[in-house]
C-alpha cells in the first residue's frame, strides 16, 4: 500500500479537485486472465469491483475499469448539488478503544485504516446523469456498472418526501445506464429522536426499497452498515429481501475520531463521529457478512452478497469469497494499492487451492 499522502485521491485537495483531475494510475500492460464470475444476469470477467466512493465520475470509472476491477461503482450521487465536507475529510487513523485517534504514525507501514468525513457529496443532477451515461459507454466487456443512489429529505419534508426523492434519484441512475443500482441506508435517519442509521429504521428503509424496487427495471442492492445484534442483521435481510436482489454490507463503522491531544478530527457541526474503513475493520466487517451468509445457507432467502470493509489483502477477498460472498468490493485498497486487482488475478488459483 502507498501511504495516505500519495494516495490515487489526494487526501490534501478538495473533493471538487479530485473530481477535476482523472486518476494517475500505474500502467497495466497486461492483465492476468480473469477468473470469471457472475451477478445477477450479468457475467463478469472477475468478482472484484470497488465499492461507492472512490469512482468520483466516469474518469475514475474508466481508468479503474482499465487496471482490472469489474463491478465499477459510480460514487453517490443525489437529487441535488452536495458539497464535500471542509478539509481535513478523510485522515488515517489507530482504532484504539474509546475512538479512532488520527495520527501521523497510522498507515505509515502501509497498512491503511482511514475515518471518512465527506458528507457524501454528489454534483447536480443534469450533470451526472450526463456523466452516468459516459461512464456506462466507458465500460468494457463483462463489466457491471453500479450507480450508488442516496435520498435527501427536503426542508420541513417528511417520510414519503425522502421515500420520493430516494425513488426519483434510483429513476435517473437507471435511466443513464446503471446497471444494478445500490440504495445507499447506511445514512443517518433523520426521522429518529436517537441517532439511528436509516437501515436501523426498518419501516423506513422497506418503504424506500419497495418504491425503488417497483421503479427501477434493474436490479436494486441495499447497501448496510455495521449491525448492533445479529438478531437485527437477521431480522434486517429477512424483510428487506423482498425488495432487495442483493445486499451490501460493511459500509463502515461510525466511531468517534480525535487527534492525538484529543480534540475533534473533523471541524464543523455533525462531524464528531465518522465511518472507520479499511483495513482494522476487516474481523468486525468478516464476522457481519459471516452472519449474513450463515443465514443465507439456512435458506433465510436467496439474495446475493457484495461483501464490503477491510479488504485491504488479497488474502482477505480470496477468503471472503470463498466463504461465498458473490462479490468483492473494495475502497481503501482501490484508492490506496490499485494494482490489487491484478494481484488478486494472479493469485486466485493458489489461493483457491
Ligand atoms: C474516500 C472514500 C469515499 C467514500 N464515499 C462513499 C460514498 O460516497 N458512498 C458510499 O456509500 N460509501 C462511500 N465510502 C465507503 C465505501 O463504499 C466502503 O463501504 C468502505 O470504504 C469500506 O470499504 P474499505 O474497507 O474497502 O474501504 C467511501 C469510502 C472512501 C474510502
Amino acid at each position: 500500500m502507498i501511504p495516505i499522502a500519495q494516495g490515487i485521491y489526494r487526501v490534501d485537495r478538495s473533493h471538487a479537485w479530485n473530481y477535476g483531475h482523472a486518476p494517475k494510475l500505474p500502467r497495466v500492460r497486461r492483465l492476468p486472465a480473469a477468473p470469471g464470475g457472475r451477478l445477477f444476469d450479468y457475467r463478469l470477467n472477475s468478482p472484484l469491483g470497488v465499492a461507492a466512493g472512490p469512482l468520483l465520475n466516469s474518469r475514475w470509472v474508466e481508468a479503474y475499469a482499465r487496471i482490472g476491477y469489474d463491478i465499477l461503482t459510480y460514487a453517490t450521487v443525489r437529487s441535488g448539488l452536495v458539497p464535500a465536507a471542509a478539509l481535513p475529510n478523510i485522515r488515517a487513523v489507530e482504532n484504539r478503544e474509546q475512538a479512532a485517534v488520527a495520527t501521523r504514525r497510522a498507515g505509515a507501514n502501509g497498512d491503511l485504516t482511514l475515518a471518512v468525513s465527506l458528507g457524501t457529496p454528489s454534483m447536480e443532477p443534469d450533470v451526472w446523469r450526463k456523466d452516468v451515461r459516459r461512464a456506462h459507454e466507458k465500460i468494457g466487456r463483462n463489466q457491471v456498472l453500479m450507480v450508488s443512489v442516496l435520498g435527501t429529505t427536503p426542508p420541513g419534508g417528511d417520510r414519503e418526501a425522502l421515500v420520493n426523492d430516494y425513488g426519483q434519484v434510483a429513476v435517473w441512475a437507471a435511466e443513464a445506464g446503471a446497471d444494478v443500482v445500490e440504495v445507499q441506508l447506511a445514512w443517518p435517519d433523520p426521522f429518529a429522536d436517537q441517532p439511528q442509521a436509516i437501515y436501523e429504521n426498518l419501516p423506513l428503509a422497506a418503504q424506500i426499497l419497495h418504491r425503488v424496487r417497483t421503479s427501477v427495471g434493474v436490479p436494486v442492492v441495499a447497501k448496510f452498515g455495521a449491525f448492533r445484534t445479529p438478531r437485527l442483521l437477521h431480522d434486517t435481510a429477512t424483510k428487506l429481501a423482498s425488495w432487495a436482489s442483493g445486499f451490501v454490507l460493511v459500509h463502515g463503522f461510525l466511531r468517534r475520531v480525535v487527534d492525538e491531544a484529543g480534540n475533534v478530527a473533523f471541524e464543523g457541526p455533525g462531524r464528531e463521529r465518522a465511518d472507520i474503513v479499511g483495513a482494522d475493520t476487516f474481523p468486525a466487517a468478516s464476522r457481519q457478512i459471516g452472519e449474513l451468509l450463515a443465514w443465507r445457507k439456512a435458506g433465510c432467502w436467496d439474495r446475493a452478497i457484495l461483501a464490503v470493509g477491510g479488504i485491504t489483502t488479497v488474502a482477505r477477498a480470496h477468503e471472503t469469497l470463498r466463504e461465498g460472498a458473490d462479490a468483492v468490493l473494495v475502497a481503501t485498497a482501490a484508492l490506496y494499492d490499485p494494482l490489487f486487482a491484478v494481484r488478486f488475478r494472479q493469485t486466485r488459483t493458489t489461493a483457491v487451492a
